[in-house]
């Protein structure tokens, strides 16, 4: 039986809005099933705008050929950076990218990474060993062509902030202490602030977010939590911050491993209660991957395929990827054994569905995989749990940005694509720094026959939250058949103007693909209604985004 940390090792609407008053002939015809409830009186916390960020791994397609084609290639691109790939990212409001990895990250020296670039080792990648025949040179061995420069550059070119992982594995906590150096050291100040100059790059990078290792239970290390925490305080201890907070993100627990993040705590409160000044998040990382119905925890047999699936598989990758809250509360509530304040935050910088191999857009990306309308919905009600939760999670991360698990774009040479995940981004946008507001879905269970056996899932749930006179409602409706006719109550405002964007299709399987880029768009339909309520059809197999303008 092989799980993912041995898997690692070996390195591989239909829409009807109406007033009050439209709604009553409307009734006549067909009555609401659903409500939603907006209530303004109970703000949550603001949704902090890095819930909505990326994640970039130094694997296969996703750093060379997906971000980077080179200054000199035919494809359009600035300073080497895919062009199309950053304008999106604009449009989307990318807030924090990750890099450079996951696992790649402990086997990375960014001293590789820095100086004229055909000065620069090759390395053999960490997923070298993973790739295929056919895979070109620079996804087995690392060209060090993209280093800290270039990917700070593509941050700022979208108008995001870096969150770098430091390798403890395999480097001393002092060549982490010389890479916050190279980063963030005013110009003239020290030796590797001149070596960031000769790049051209005199001013400080000003990088906030770092991380001290990836899923150091596994290929991060093979640590145990207490050793693991040794190594954190360590690495935390007397870093130079150069006047900017230094926001330190504690590799944290694979999925429900509770005993990681509470024995991880223990010991770095061993020294004294000071230990929990040093993090900033406490890292989780869930995938969905176990679309077995429960038949095997074998990592390789649980998993489902992208593209070829039937309705009891989309709830069920439905039902796995919804065990977020439950991680999230769960989680929350072990920090909270530690930290009576809540001044440490969650941080789920990896998660996504992650299928078997065989649906490449790219034959020969690892762990690249075809984006499904399943998996937009999927996206949305991930995005949802984030915002119903603004006081627990302060960053996350979608697995990976491009050509890989949960992507948003793929691309290849001159070909390029937004997912229907990517677009659910679009989608979500407006929730950024937004007040979170509770918001009550009541909606019928949807009911399906599972392994010979009645089951059922939730109808309708989503997420509001409001800023300044603008209210975002985002919603997902599971059911692979049925639309959900719902009535929206604002408890606290009324509607001034709204409109409603959305994804669906009538084929659960609809995906965009190089040739066919247009499948899974967003449709808008604008609305013209006044008052505190309204009545919103959701199609089958949707995620929406109603924006509403209060009066
Ligand atoms: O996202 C792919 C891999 O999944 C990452 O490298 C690792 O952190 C996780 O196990």
């Amino acid at each position: 039986m092989i799980n993912r940390r041995d898997f690692l090792q070996q390195g591989a609407i239909g829409l009807l809005l109406a007033p009050r008053a439209g709604w009553a002939s409307f009734a006549a015809s067909r009555s609401a099933d659903s409500r939603i409830e907006v209530l303004f009186d109970e703000p949550l916390g603001t949704i902090s705008p890095n819930i909505y960020g990326h994640f970039v791994e130094n694997l296969s397609g996703v750093l060379y050929d997906g971000i980077w084609v080179g200054e000199k290639s035919s494809v359009a691109n600035i300073d080497g950076l895919r062009k199309s790939l950053i304008e999106h990212m604009r449009k989307i409001k990318a807030t924090v990218v990750r890099f450079p990895g996951g696992c790649f990250a402990d086997s990375y020296d960014w001293r590789d990474g820095i100086g004229p670039s055909e000065k620069r080792p090759r390395r053999t990648n960490f997923w070298a060993m993973g790739e295929s025949e056919k895979a070109p040179a620079s996804h087995r061995y690392d060209p060090n062509t993209v280093g800290t420069n270039e990917f700070v550059h593509f941050c700022k070119l979208i108008g995001s902030e870096p969150y770098l992982a430091a390798n403890v594995r395999s480097l001393p906590a002092a060549a982490f202490q010389q890479w916050v150096e190279y980063c963030n050291s005013p110009a003239g100040s020290t030796t590797l602030a001149d070596a960031r100059a000769a790049a051209g790059y005199p001013d400080p990078f000003r990088v906030k977010y770092w991380g001290v290792g990836n899923e150091s239970w596994g290929c991060g290390g093979e640590f145990t939590p207490q050793e693991y925490a040794v190594e954190f305080r360590r690495y935390s201890t007397w870093l130079p911050s150069y006047g900017d907070n230094l926001n330190l993100i504690a590799s944290g627990p694979n999925t429900d491993d509770w005993s990681w993040t509470r024995e991880f705590l223990t010991e770095v409160l061993r020294k004294g209660p000071g230990g929990l000044r040093r993090i900033y998040g406490m890292a989780l990382h869930h995938y969905a991957w176990n679309l077995s119905r429960g038949k095997t925890q074998d990592w390789v047999a649980g998993k489902g395929d992208a593209l070829k699936f039937d309705a009891v598989d989309w709830y069920e990758l439905l039902r796995e990827g919804e065990r977020m809250e439950g991680l999230v509360t769960g989680h929350w509530q072990v920090l909270s054994e530690f930290d009576h304040q809540h001044r440490v935050k969650l941080v789920v910088d990896e998660w996504g569905p992650w299928y078997r191999p065989g649906s490449e857009a790219t034959p020969g990306d690892q762990l690249e995989q075809m984006p499904t309308l399943r998996d937009a919905v999927f996206s949305g009600m991930t995005l949802d749990i984030f915002n119903r939760h603004p006081e627990k999670v302060t960053m996350a991360n979608c697995a990976q940005l491009i050509n890989c698990l949960n992507s948003l774009y793929l691309a290849h040479a001159d070909k390029f694509v937004i997912t229907p995940v990517g677009h659910v981004f679009e989608l979500y946008a407006s929730h950024q720094g937004g007040q979170a507001l509770r918001t009550i879905f009541s909606a019928p269970n949807v009911h399906y026959e599972r392994d010979g056996q009645a089951a059922s899932y939730w109808g309708l749930k989503g997420s509001a939250s409001v800023r300044d006179k603008s209210l975002t409602i985002t919603a997902v409706n599971p059911s692979t058949s049925e639309p959900r006719l719902a009535e929206i109550a604002l408890r606290g405002a009324t509607i001034k103007e709204a409109a409603m964007h959305f994804l669906s299709n009538a084929d659960i399987h609809a995906h965009n693909t190089f040739d066919q880029r247009d499948v899974v768009i967003p449709q808008t339909k604008p609305l013209s209604l006044s008052g505190e309520t309204a009545i919103v059809e959701f199609p089958p197999a949707s995620v929406a985004a109603l924006t509403i303008q209060l009066n």
